[in-house]
């Protein structure tokens, strides 16, 4: 049947209840709601000593006195390596492997929780003697490989904040990345392998970290051999510097509410903010929800996120929770096409899987290319599935449970943000019945609601803006050096509550439906691009006068980029324009934000007051009737718009 005849057939009514069978052996009981709502402050105090070792026990569990400056847990002090490495060795369990590792040419590297302590203690060291001590930040910037983990993992150990920055990004979004943490030291390596090829990757660092201020040394891994420009004094090889460390660290505890890391993403203005997480809040978020929503058992299970470390599904699902929890995973560096279509599935057989979190940009992508990719390995150990970065189409829920989950393995969508530091709605497997498309409930202890306008909840059957209406431990506890941007992007437009920023639906029986970003922020293929990001790359190309940017539904990247810009007086429209403008953009920002499609205009559509109507603008990139042109000064700029458009002129990606 095809994608479109199923999902005719599907009702949002339709649910899919969890197998007895999975009921009876689930991690998650249902009484995990009643106890959050009877006493939600203490329902997290029991899963923070549940679940983390604390070498000091904490007092308060949430001092709100100075809203929405949360602090949890307030006094206790612990050691985020200790508990994602050491304790798990202690216990006995030093021989599990905790990380399987797949190279993308084929090599591979399984790393046991044993081994994991002693590089990460000589990593420890390693930063210690190149000057980095607690509060200092180390900018991180790696390929998909064990190292990125372990470099993490060391900061965690020392009190540094990291600020992983994606190995996607250019050197020019590196820099300002640097710069606005103060990084002392940046970890990089020589390159990593991508669609069969070694890209590099120290060149955009060595760019990045010429000007810096801050940045001391550069800590090199040598991933694929290539030649690097080598500044003496400043650069030192991971082998080296690893190889003369001690395998033994002592650790200190950090106080609850110490900086763990720093992640940037995007808003609706042109600078990236600093997202800032804690030590004890944000481990014990990562914990409880990669234990109850993945219904991980740490004995048998392998658990696998597909995430970059550059983002944070990869700092909470690849590193910090699963660590927590003592599981194993596994960690793929490459593409899910090289050499082959099948590559994803090859691994899951291989490592034998048994619970994979993915993207729905992904699953589209498998979709196109057909079950019988999907249907040549074996997959019968996978026993749960999920979800997470963009709303998931039913078609794809559906395609998702069937063909990956052979019929028989609940599949989770997950809702969260770089912002809430874990996952906040969620179905708990073996107790929702799901439906296709819907994230369902927020989890125990987690408040969310859906509210107008004006800040009222919706009833059931209408929708709104998603709103956060208590604190949660996981939660951000301000940007990076911005507390009035922090104040004003989350917390203004309704007061008291915490604004994700995403439009969404309470079906009739209050289940929740998320429907996308609200503001200027695109989403393609699960990556967050702010629309204004792109706009001021564009207008930094010297051809380039205007530039508006838009965010189109695609099939299977969710969004793409299409950019309208007008040409200098001065600029020629040349058959490169299209081309130029793209590359301009990968330079400025990385591939991830290079327009989909770029369509050189005369005019753009605006108010009275001078505002671009990106609305009007979307409508022609969806090739969509026209919504209200009233407020335009000149209505006849979209007729023209829309037949340069339809003329073909438009630049198409090649
Ligand atoms: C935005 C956050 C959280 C990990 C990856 C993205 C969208 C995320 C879902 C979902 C619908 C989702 C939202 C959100 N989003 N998960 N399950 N259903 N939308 O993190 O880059 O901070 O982006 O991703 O729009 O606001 P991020």
């Amino acid at each position: 049947m095809s994608a479109e005849g199923l999902s005719n057939l599907l009702h949002e009514e339709r649910r899919f209840p969890p197998s007895e069978e999975f009921a009876a052996g689930a991690v998650a009981q249902s009484t995990l709601y009643d106890d959050a709502a009877s006493d939600r402050r203490g329902f997290w105090g029991r899963q923070a000593r549940d679940l983390v070792h604390w070498d000091t026990e904490f007092g308060e569990i949430l001092d709100w006195s100075d809203p929405p400056f949360a602090k949890w847990f307030v006094g206790g002090r612990l050691n985020v390596a200790y508990n994602c490495v050491d304790r798990h060795v202690e216990a006995g369990h030093g021989e599990r492997v905790a990380i399987h590792w797949e190279g993308e040419p084929g090599d591979s590297r399984a790393i046991t929780y044993a081994e994991l302590q002693r590089l990460v203690c000589r990593a420890a060291n390693a930063l210690t003697d190149l000057g980095v001590t607690t509060g200092d930040r180390v900018a991180i910037y790696l390929p998909m490989i064990p190292e990125a983990v372990i470099a993490m993992l060391a900061c965690a150990r020392l009190g540094a904040p990291h600020s992983v920055v994606f190995g996607g990004f250019s050197s020019e979004a590196l820099r300002s990345r640097i710069e606005d943490a103060q990084a002392k030291v940046v970890v990089t390596a020589d390159g990593g392998y991508r669609r069969g090829k070694a890209s590099a990757l120290k060149p955009a660092v060595d760019e990045a970290v010429g000007r810096s201020t801050s940045v001391e040394h550069v800590l090199v891994v040598r991933r694929t051999g290539q030649d690097v420009e080598w500044t003496n004094g400043r650069d030192v090889w991971w082998d080296d510097a690893l190889g003369k460390a001690s395998t033994e660290h002592a650790y200190e505890p950090q106080d609850a509410e110490a900086t763990l890391y720093i992640l940037y993403t995007s808003g609706t203005t042109g600078n990236p903010k600093g997202i800032q997480h804690t030590s004890g809040g944000y481990l014990v978020q990562c914990a409880y929800t990669h234990k109850y929503v993945f219904d991980l058992r740490p004995e048998r299970d392998v658990f696998w996120c597909t995430a970059d470390v550059g983002w944070v599904t990869g700092h909470s699902y690849l590193v910090y929770g699963p660590l927590a929890n003592g599981a194993t995973q596994v960690m793929y560096e490459g593409t899910p096409d090289t050499p082959h279509r099948g590559r994803w599935w090859e691994i899951c057989q291989k490592y034998g899987v048994t619970i994979l979190y993915t993207a729905p940009t992904a699953i589209r992508t498998f979709m196109k290319w057909g079950e019988d990719e999907v249907a040549r390995f074996d997959l019968s150990t996978l026993r749960l599935l999920g979800s997470v970065g963009e709303p998931i189409n039913p078609e794809a829920w559906v395609w998702y449970r069937r063909v990956v989950g052979g019929d028989r393995t609940p599949v989770v969508d997950t809702w969260w943000q770089t912002e809430t530091g874990a996952i906040m709605i969620s179905p708990l497997p073996g107790i929702t019945a799901a439906k296709p498309g819907s994230a369902m409930t927020p989890l125990p202890g987690i408040c969310a609601d859906v509210v107008d306008d004006s800040g009222e909840p919706v009833p059931n059957g209408s929708g709104g803006f998603l709103v956060l209406t208590q604190p949660w431990p996981g939660m951000l506890r301000t940007l990076w050096g911005d507390d009035e941007r922090f104040l004003d992007t989350y917390w203004s437009r309704f007061p008291g509550r915490y604004f994700a920023g995403d439009g969404a639906k309470k079906d009739d029986d209050g289940d929740l439906w998320l429907l996308g970003r609200v503001d200027d922020v695109m989403n393609v293929s699960g990556h967050r691009i702010s629309t204004t990001e792109v706009e001021s790359a564009l207008v930094s190309h010297p051809k380039v006068a205007e530039a508006a940017v838009v965010g189109a539904s695609d099939p299977t990247t969710g969004q793409g980029i299409v950019a309208f810009v007008i040409l200098r007086g001065s600029a020629e429209e040349g058959e490169d324009t299209a081309r130029e403008l793209r590359d301009h953009v990968t330079q400025a920002i990385g591939a991830i934000a290079k327009p989909r499609q770029i369509m050189v205009v005369a005019e753009l559509p605006k108010t009275r007051s001078g505002k671009i109507m990106r609305r009007l603008l979307q409508d022609v990139a969806e090739n969509r009737e026209l919504g209200d042109v009233t407020t335009l000064t000149d209505s006849t700029v979209m007729d023209l718009i829309r037949e340069g458009m339809s003329g073909g002129s438009a630049a198409d990606e090649a």
